[in-house]
């Protein structure tokens, strides 16, 4: 195991060329470096990240393209099980509040979680995710713009007002928009997300959330060396980007307690992977 001190990993990020082979290269030191969990709480890693931001545009694209070839994988045809399974972990009290979804797709949850009577406001930076949801919903909607989120930002909002899906990037969206919610379904969106995106992302998320408010949170955690024999880590996968437990909690505590709650197998590019759910509360 080779350990890696906080001038070591400057030099060599900065003998990567290309934002493509930094990426490789962040994503193999992170491997390494999260197989040793003891090590990690000194991981200079989401700051380094935090350097490079892709325009909004350039962020979008690839997901931009994915909705068009149809190639929509990680969509579900029923809700999520993990979402029924631990609903009232949520909404404790028994209370239930507004829930935020971001990076929503056209995931069936946002129906499911409306059906609770619960105010959902989702977000998603490609238009056909959000159509496709109250087309594949038969749910009516109006349209109205949302200068609050950005220039050409766009709120599409179901009939009986219980479903708000914002099109624009997540990383310009912040509490001026909708407000703060009690509750977030964060299903995949850490594994999404371009790695230099992560830490804003997360901060975004922290000042969503009231205090005492829960994020309901679904990642996948691999070894990305089972990957190598699929050729070129840059394009396939990831994403989905691994994200390890002792990442999560570097990234949310101490605001927040990160608990880890349960795991399942899955296969991702015919590999082994696990799909890990966490509970994170705002203190
Ligand atoms: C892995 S999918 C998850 C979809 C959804 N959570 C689900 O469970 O089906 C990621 C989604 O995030 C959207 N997305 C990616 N980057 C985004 C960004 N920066 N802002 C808003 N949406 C984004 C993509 O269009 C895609 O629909």
């Amino acid at each position: 195991m080779m350990v890696i001190t906080k001038v070591g990993f400057a030099r060599a990020l900065q003998r990567c060329v290309t934002v493509a082979n930094a990426s490789k290269f962040l994503r193999c030191q992170t491997f390494k470096l999260f197989s040793t969990r003891s090590k990690i709480c000194s991981s200079p890693l989401v700051k380094q990240y935090s350097t490079t931001m892709a325009s909004t545009g350039d962020r979008i694209k690839y997901w931009s393209n994915r909705w068009d070839e149809g190639s929509i994988g990680f969509h579900k045809d029923e809700v999520h099980p993990m979402l029924i399974k631990y609903f009232d972990k949520l909404f404790p009290s028994g209370k239930t509040g507004r829930v935020f979804v971001p990076l929503c797709g056209k995931t069936l949850d946002m129906r499911w979680l409306a059906g609770k009577d619960i105010s959902v406001v989702g977000l998603d930076a490609v238009r056909m995710s959000l159509e496709q949801f109250f087309s594949d919903q038969n749910l009516q909607y109006t349209e109205e713009k949302a200068p609050q989120l950005a220039e050409n930002g766009a709120l599409l909002k179901s009939s009986d007002n219980k479903i708000h899906l914002y099109l624009g990037d997540m990383l310009n969206f912040s509490p001026d928009v909708e407000g703060t919610f009690e509750a977030v379904w964060d299903r995949a969106s850490l594994v999404a997300l371009n790695r230099e995106d992560v830490s804003k992302y997360v901060s975004i998320i922290k000042s969503l959330l009231k205090p005492g408010g829960r994020c309901l949170l679904e990642v996948m955690d691999y070894d990305v060396s089972i990957m190598e024999d699929l050729g070129d880590l840059s394009t396939r996968p990831p994403p989905p980007h691994p994200m390890y437990e002792a990442e999560l909690k570097q990234l949310y505590e101490p605001e927040f307690t990160v608990q880890y709650l349960d795991r399942c197998e899955r296969l991702l590019a015919g590999k082994d992977i696990h799909l890990q759910v966490f509970l994170l509360t705002k203190q």
